[in-house]
């Protein structure tokens, strides 16, 4: 929305939540969400023509479009617990358009929904209408990566618009390409069916998890076989049929998007009685749980089979670079791993708070109090690696790139494990100045 509001100074964008502590932080210099360049973009709209409010009421009845941008997290109980979205935020929120709308409004939904939620709301608005309102439903779902996502906007790849085929839902399609259209190349606007849109952005999310997971599996055959997975990632992108990106192996993907997704990709497969495609789409969240487990796996046997009272030092906590986000990230679990192994865990982020990474393990199920002795959420990686047995690295900050690692190396246990979940580490040069370095993807025998 904010990048929608600096586009065009002449609109009027105004984001509505009911959280007071989030408004608050939006209309401050210490914006709730660490994104690089959001800063600046907000600076430059704030109080010209983009408006951060609690009162979602007003701000409805005075939209002509109104983007539904509510959550849609995994439904924790009832039928389809642990795969399908929840969809009483996107629910409650249609009720209160129904409720408080005049006149003609364009209701988008900007939100990940399940393939024919915009039926739904479409129903909840017509049958709640009150002042004689009309409503036209529009799917628009977001491409944008957290770490990029300025770029990701101001230049997207696509910008999806899904509208029915009917003379006003055409116009409405018309409404929001005409917004787009102000930075956006007419070219890469696509419109298409609401259900096609819907179903492009689970399936686009699903596709590049699938890439993940496809190469994060060659990595244990790599490891096991003595090639290297970054070269047969280098060798197999050249094709540019396949292309390079997405096939860098890591510890795991996380995030808040892509488990979710292909989650529901999945039930909604099994709610059509689609088994094996059910089946199929399952796995590439299965081998991302799997690639978690054998990092940790890895770590306990090279390191005698014990990590018992030993001190593991964890570079990196967020899902990926450039965010603050922690959300399904590689390190909950394996962080959650290693202190069910009894060891000691040391932990520095350059971004995300103390509060997020005990609170994160504390939802995962450690008991963060009774471990008080055995966490620690260190201000620098060097705290947190002096007198460690290991080091890993889950998230591929730049900063981890510059370490000083002979520093590190004199200040670590001999032998000096290190576990690089991220291949960001220079594996040559760490054998040199005498760690024992693993990395995924490379055979610990080459
Ligand atoms: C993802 C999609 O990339 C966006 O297009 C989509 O809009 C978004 O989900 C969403 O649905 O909202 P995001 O989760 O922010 O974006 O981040 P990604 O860059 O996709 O990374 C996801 C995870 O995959 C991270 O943990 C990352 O480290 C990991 N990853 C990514 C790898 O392990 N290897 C890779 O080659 C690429």
């Amino acid at each position: 929305m904010s990048m929608i509001a600096r586009q065009c100074p002449d609109l009027r964008v105004t984001v509505a939540d009911f959280n007071e502590d989030r408004i608050k932080a939006w209309n401050s210099d210490e914006l709730p969400i660490y994104e690089p360049g959001l800063d600046e973009i907000v600076e430059e709209a704030r109080g010209r023509n983009l408006v951060f409010t609690t009162d979602v009421r007003q701000a409805i009845e005075s939209s002509e479009m109104i983007f539904v941008s509510v959550g849609t997290p995994t439904k924790a109980h009832g039928i389809g617990a642990g795969r399908a979205a929840d969809l009483k935020y996107i629910e409650s929120a249609a009720r209160l358009i129904a409720e408080v709308s005049h006149g003609h409004k364009i209701v988008v939904e900007k939100s990940t929904i399940p393939v024919k939620t915009a039926s739904a709301i479409r129903t909840i608005l017509t049958s709640n209408t009150r002042n004689g309102a009309t409503f036209e439903v529009l799917s628009n779902p977001e491409f944008l990566a957290e770490g990029t996502a300025i770029e990701d906007l101001r230049d997207p790849d696509r910008i999806l618009i899904g509208g029915d085929p009917s003379s006003s839902g055409r116009d409405a399609v018309e409404a929001l390409v005409e917004i787009y259209g102000r930075w956006v190349p007419r070219d890469r606007l696509i419109t298409t069916n609401l259900w096609s849109s819907e179903l492009s952005k689970l399936v686009a999310n699903a596709f590049l998890a699938q890439r993940i997971s496809s190469i994060n599996s060659i990595s244990a055959l790599c490891e096991a076989t003595g090639a290297d997975v970054d070269e047969v990632a280098r060798a197999v992108g050249a094709d540019s049929r396949i292309g390079p990106k997405f096939l860098k192996a890591s510890v795991g993907f996380g995030g808040s998007c892509f488990k979710k997704d292909v989650l529901n990709l999945v039930y909604l497969c099994e709610s059509f009685g689609l088994r094996e495609v059910a089946d199929y789409w399952y796995q590439v969240v299965g081998i991302n749980e799997w690639q978690k487990r054998r990092f940790v796996e890895t770590m306990v046997r090279t390191l005698f089979n014990t990590l018992s009272g030993k001190r593991i030092a964890v570079l990196g906590f967020a899902f990926k670079k450039d965010t603050d986000d922690t959300r399904e990230s590689a390190a909950i679990q394996v962080c959650t791993d290693l202190l069910a192994e009894h060891a000691s865990v040391t932990i520095y982020d350059p971004r995300v708070d103390e509060a997020t990474i005990r609170q994160d393990l504390e939802e995962a199920g450690v008991d963060v109090g009774d471990l008080a002795e055995r966490l620690e959420v260190c201000s620098d990686p060097y705290s947190a690696a002096a007198g460690a047995h290991a080091l890993a690295v889950l998230t591929e900050w730049d900063e981890f790139r510059e370490l000083d690692l002979p520093r590190i190396q004199s200040d670590m246990l001999k032998p000096a494990f290190v576990f690089d979940g991220r291949s960001v580490l220079p594996y040559e040069e760490l054998k040199r100045l005498g760690f024992e370095p693993f990395t995924i993807g490379r055979s610990l025998r080459v």
